[in-house]
């Protein structure tokens, strides 16, 4: 039985996310009611397929098999350590989820929105998040604020085409599932981005 709230947090690479995650982590410092987590990884298993999906050195990895390999991962997290927790009562935030795959693998590398949901549904196993907050922020002015790709992992190595695909699939997640995801601006003060994260987790009764 589910009692505790699952919340996601999405946004292309750039858009200040982590930085969000780690003032969200000291607000819920010290409640051990909170769990963070993050996408690909969060169990032995998972981060094992972690490092296969974003190793540089497998370039030739087919658009199938990186979705599944991301859908693997999730299942090993959903089954492992997100439903048990959230049947404890813990409230559950977790960096990327479904909403990743929709924008990345679904829309950028062009796998389609039904194959991706069919996906998302059998990894899942029924479960959705109460709350996906979205960074929304051009994906042009996240990449360069992040001093562009680092070479640090083979999804970041993509061109810029890439991530204005990715955006559009956000965009696009964020109209087909209006009823979860809220979009937070993410340009301007890190205090200010903040303060409309807290906002959005006190309307949905997080906090
Ligand atoms: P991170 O950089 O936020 O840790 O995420 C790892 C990369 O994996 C990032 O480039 C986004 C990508 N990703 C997908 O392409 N599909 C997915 O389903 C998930 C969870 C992440």
């Amino acid at each position: 039985m589910r009692k505790g709230k699952f919340i996601t947090v999405e946004g292309c690479e750039g858009v200040g996310k982590s930085t969000q995650i780690a003032l969200l982590k000291e607000m819920f410092a010290g409640s051990g009611d909170v769990l963070f987590l993050r996408e690909p990884g969060g169990t032995a298993i998972s981060e094992r397929i972690r490092s296969v999906i974003l190793d540089i050195q497998n370039k030739g990895m087919s658009a199938v098999c990186e979705v599944l390999l991301y859908s693997a991962a999730r299942a090993q997290l959903v089954e492992e350590v997100i439903k048990p927790a959230l049947a404890e009562g813990k409230t559950v935030f977790c960096d990327r989820f479904t909403d990743s795959t929709f924008a990345y693998q679904g829309c950028a590398r062009g796998l389609g929105a039904e194959a991706v949901e069919r996906l998302n549904e059998i990894a899942c196993a029924g479960l959705e998040p109460d709350l996906t907050i979205f960074f929304d922020l051009d994906p042009v002015a996240a990449f360069l604020r992040k001093g562009g790709a680092d070479g640090e992992d083979r999804l970041e190595q993509e061109g810029m085409d890439f991530h204005r695909r990715v955006y559009a699939g956000y965009k696009l997640a964020a109209e087909r599932y209006a009823r979860r995801i809220v979009c937070v601006p993410a340009g301007g003060d890190i205090a200010d981005v903040h303060e409309r994260v807290v906002k959005a987790l006190k309307e949905r009764g997080v906090i």
